[in-house]
């Protein structure tokens, strides 16, 4: 099995050598990974960073990206999980494959931004904050990388405080606090792809 909804289905032929099948799911990842690197070179002076942080940013917060982009494929009223072919997966069919906590993670995570009720321009900005707020571990120009972050912040927050009315504060800082959430996301899932392909 490969429960990843990146792929098209949990289901994979045992027979199939275990190359094919990556061959197979990266097909499948491979267009929402390149939408996040065309989104981040459309972010006003991302561009600008010297090319090795981009690349840094990049490598450390496209899961993050993805997981918010696609944080409906998780439905907590019917228990589902849309995979990108379009199938839909009941939980009990993914955990009896072998999900565990980190699906019911994910799925509590995606409730709770769905309940903020962001739209699409809210939604966009705050993916850009999630992508310059990425692991700085080997960042060159932090000054930089800051000044990029506090912009998009301000944006975040002039656009919240607009469209929230009396929930504008409380929905700014729900929003903030997700960063630390995507990324102990991030890290659980990094675990889970590591032993997929030590032991697939
Ligand atoms: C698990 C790869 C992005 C959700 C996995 C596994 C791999 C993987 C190899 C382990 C599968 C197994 O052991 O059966 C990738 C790659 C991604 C990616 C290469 C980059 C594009 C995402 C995103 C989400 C996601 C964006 C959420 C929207 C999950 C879930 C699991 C999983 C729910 C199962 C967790 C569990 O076992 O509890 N992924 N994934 N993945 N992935 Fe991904």
């Amino acid at each position: 099995h490969l429960v990843c909804p990146m792929n098209t289905s949990p289901f994979v032929d045992p027979n199939k050598p275990s190359q094919e099948i990556w061959e197979e799911f990266s097909m499948s990842f491979t267009p929402a990974v390149r939408d996040v690197v065309d989104f981040a070179k459309g972010i006003p002076g991302f561009c600008d960073l010297p090319e090795h942080d981009q690349v840094s940013l990049l490598k450390a917060g496209t899961f993050e990206v993805l997981m918010v982009r696609f944080a409906s494929l998780f439905n907590v009223v019917e228990r589902t999980v849309t995979f990108l072919s379009g199938k839909r997966y009941s939980l009990d069919t993914l955990r009896s494959l072998g999900a565990g906590e980190l699906l019911n993670s994910m799925c509590e995570f995606s409730e709770k931004l769905a309940l903020l009720g962001l739209d699409s321009d809210e939604m966009s900005f705050f993916t850009a904050v999630v992508l310059v707020s990425a692991d700085r571990s080997g960042i060159q120009d932090l000054d930089s990388v800051e000044a990029l972050q506090d912009k998009l912040i301000r944006g975040l927050r002039n656009l919240v405080m607009q469209n929230h009315g009396e929930e504008s504060a409380t929905t700014f800082t729900k929003l903030l606090l997700k960063l630390p959430e995507l990324r102990s996301l991030n890290n659980m899932h990094s675990e889970e792809l590591l032993s997929f392909k030590v032991h697939p």
